[in-house]
């Protein structure tokens, strides 16, 4: 397996930046918790919230998504035992990753459901091409083609997550 550069660290730690001081300027006064998905989005979370200066909380989900080999049908598990309590909270929940959208928007309902007064989205990387899900995350950092990432937080079989940029991974 090879990893070709897609995304090189100063280009993400610039756009954070970016996204941070907008986060600041949209969240000023208001209750924000931010809640990220295990465990992609972890890297992506350490970086991010050291750049909003404004006071806000942090909490995690754990989402797995098992898909069918024959069918597109995707069943998401939900592991809540650190789940924040959410309760009257202004969301922004935070993922690697939209392919497919499901996990994003079964979570963000979820979240609702649990009593959160707003839930907004943000993804490091947006894929072009295999949404099949209508949601639009409120913050995005790149828009990449359909192609298969690691790296800076995201797997593939639990491994490459340390790397500090994105790369494609390829036979
Ligand atoms: P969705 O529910 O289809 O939007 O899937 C989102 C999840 O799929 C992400 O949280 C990732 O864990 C995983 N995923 C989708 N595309 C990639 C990729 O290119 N590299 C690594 N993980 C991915
Ligand atoms: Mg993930």
């Amino acid at each position: 397996m090879t990893v070709t550069p897609l995304i090189t660290e100063e280009q993400i730690q610039d756009r954070l930046s970016q996204l941070g001081r907008r986060i600041e300027e949209d969240y000023t006064g208001r209750p924000l918790m931010i809640v990220a998905v295990l465990t992609g989005s972890l890297v992506a979370l350490a970086d991010l919230i050291r750049r909003i200066q404004i006071p806000h909380r942090v909490g995690l989900v754990q989402a797995s998504s098992y898909r069918g080999a024959t069918t597109r049908n995707t069943t998401l598990v939900l592991n809540e035992s650190f789940a924040p309590d959410v309760v009257g909270r202004d969301v922004l929940l935070l993922d690697d990753i939209l392919d497919t959208g499901q996990t994003l928007a079964a979570l963000a309902e979820h979240l609702r459901d649990r009593g959160a007064s707003r839930v907004r989205t943000a993804v490091l990387l947006r894929k072009i091409g295999r949404q099949v899900v209508p949601i639009e995350p409120d913050y995005i950092g790149f828009t990449i083609p359909d192609v298969f990432v690691v790296g800076y937080g995201l797997d593939y079989n639990d491994d490459y997550r340390h790397l500090p940029y994105v790369g494609v991974l390829a036979e």
